[in-house]
């Protein structure tokens, strides 16, 4: 394993060993970060599935703490699946999960911890007349998972919406409950998407139209706008769309039907699943975890004994200039880890170039860029009528008339590898503009058993705005954010010579009609520590 063992990361949350999926239960408790995990603690591939846990101060540094929870009852036998938190009015928390019983049967319980006066809540205790929830008449026992946190109706019961489908549409149903023992099942759905499949980890949270803050779940009225984000089963990506919610009978619409839940806008374009956030009280932040999986083989998993990160957590605001998306961005604190930065200051990027940007090793940076477009240029190019996608356009090899431009990470220094960041501006036959945000892993790696797409959507990008992205690279991951985070890409990098200290970052504008000019700022990053807690740390 030790020829691999440059892939694990230096600032992801990610477990010593084993296999690692969905985020569980995110809060903010007593001055500590708590981050639950879906954990197989006997392999590299999903399977025996139990709560691993993890505390942190700041959503960067964490220590690692004994399991949470374990399959020891009947109602959770098979695997204690994904939940989530709700935290009381008197400070005291709950957790929904969804455990697969000895019979293979989806049922969702209650836990509590143990002793709310330990600041790492360590024990956790199962309610003892789960489960309090099985699936309803006509719901199929397979499709009934993945509760969301609670919030309040203006009655004042709690309500909680689970994924499931019927026939090939995806819903998510909906229960109010005083006490979350006993609950009431609301007759229609919160919502319904025909042909998205079954639908996991569903979320549904307030984002406000007014304020660049997060809201507490509960919040809403007429400053507030809803979220609701699906994990589609069938093809493991996540969507959301922004809506209106309507408390009476605990129904969602949303604000474009045509980029409903499930058929428009993904969180992220890369790999990216099974997406959960939190209401940080502590900060006033809306904060998003996502689970990033691995693109080699599962061979390739078990020698190296691990499989899967987690993404840096994302602070969500509602996007107000375009009032069409989210705004997802690194949450402040990475920024501690940022050591010695170098400047390029309005770089000329010629067509058909490429430049070196010379900031020492290139395997933990992070990046933000700048790029200026030539306005004529934009003016003169000859529209087409062959509408551009990041996966159907050829890569970032293949020139068009503004596009590709963008900055190659994960390079050596010959560019055998490479992993091309990039914007792709399109002009259709019309004249108008649409900008793309794409990421080519098609010359990533010379290994044969990796991911190697394309991935990337439209950003959108308004009158006179400059176009702009940030890059974390950490080792085997890079996470890329368009325009101030409203479109994002997150994939995992598998080179064979650009590792650690032979890694390089360069320009590059495979464009044939424009010069960019480039203003580049690149931060060394410094490693989390992210290890077992010990005595010794009790100094805290
Ligand atoms: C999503 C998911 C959830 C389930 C859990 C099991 O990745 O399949 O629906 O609760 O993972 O590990």
């Amino acid at each position: 394993s030790t020829m691999l063992e440059w892939q694990r990361t230096a600032f992801h949350f990610q477990p010593e060993k084993n296999w690692m999926n969905d985020p569980n239960g995110p809060l903010f408790y007593n001055g500590w970060y708590h981050f639950f995990y879906q954990y197989n603690p006997n392999g590299a591939v999903w399977g025996d599935i139990v709560w691993g846990h993890a505390v942190s101060k700041d959503l960067i540094n964490w220590f690692h703490l004994p399991l949470a929870m374990v399959a020891d009852q009947w109602y959770d036998k098979n695997g204690v699946w994904t939940g989530s938190a709700t935290i009381l009015p008197d400070g005291k928390i709950v957790m929904l999960y969804t455990g697969s019983t000895t019979e293979a049967v989806q049922v969702q319980n209650l836990a509590f911890p143990a002793n709310h006066s330990d600041p790492f809540l360590i024990d956790w205790v199962k309610y003892h007349g789960n489960p309090v929830l099985v699936p309803p008449p006509g719901i199929y026992k397979k499709d009934f998972r993945d509760p969301t946190t609670a919030w309040l109706t203006s009655e004042g019961k709690w309500r909680i919406t689970i994924g499931s489908k019927r026939d090939k549409t995806g819903i998510s149903l909906v229960y109010d409950t005083k006490d979350f023992i006993n609950y009431e099942m609301l007759e229609g759905e919160l919502h319904a998407v025909s042909g998205t499949g079954m639908w996991e980890c569903v979320d549904f949270f307030p984002v406000s139209k007014t304020e660049e803050k997060g809201l507490d779940t509960s919040i809403n009225g007429p400053e507030v706008k809803h979220v609701v984000k699906v994990s589609l089963d069938d093809d493991r990506h996540d969507y959301y769309a922004l809506g209106t919610y309507h408390e009476k009978n605990g129904s969602w619409i949303p604000d474009l039907p045509e980029i409903d839940v499930g058929i428009g806008i993904r969180y992220d374009y890369g790999i990216f699943y099974a997406s959960k956030t939190f209401y940080d009280q502590n900060k006033n932040r809306r904060v998003l975890w996502g689970w990033i999986g691995e693109g080699d083989s599962e061979a390739a998993d078990m020698e190296k004994g691990w499989a899967s990160l987690q993404s840096i957590p994302r602070t969500i605001l509602f996007d107000n200039n375009t009032g069409t998306n989210l705004l997802q961005w690194p949450v402040e604190e990475i920024e501690s880890l940022r050591l010695n930065s170098t400047e390029f200051e309005k770089v000329e990027v010629k067509a058909g170039s490429v430049v070196p940007l010379d900031v020492g090793p290139g395997s933990q940076l992070d990046i933000i860029a700048e790029f200026e477009m030539d306005k004529e240029a934009l003016k003169k190019a000859t529209g087409s009528n062959i509408t551009f996608s990041c996966q159907t356009g050829g890569g970032a090899a293949k020139s068009g008339a503004l596009g590709p431009f963008g900055i190659l990470v994960l390079a050596d220094e010959s560019l055998s590898e490479q992993t091309p960041v990039y914007f792709y501006i399109a002009k259709d036959s019309d004249g108008d503009l649409k900008t793309f945000f794409c990421t080519d892993l098609s010359r990533s790696s010379k290994a044969p058993d990796v991911d190697k797409q394309i991935f990337g959507s439209y950003v959108p990008v308004l009158k006179d705005e400059n176009l702009s992205l940030r890059v974390l690279v950490d080792h085997s991951i890079v996470e890329s954010f368009a325009q101030g985070g409203r479109t994002v890409i997150t994939s995992r990098i598998y080179p064979t010579e650009a590792i650690n200290g032979a890694s390089r970052v360069f320009l590059f504008n495979n464009a044939t009609e424009t010069c960019v000019i480039a203003s580049v700022k690149i931060w060394q990053m410094d490693s989390a520590f992210i290890r077992p807690y010990s005595d010794d740390d009790d100094k805290d």
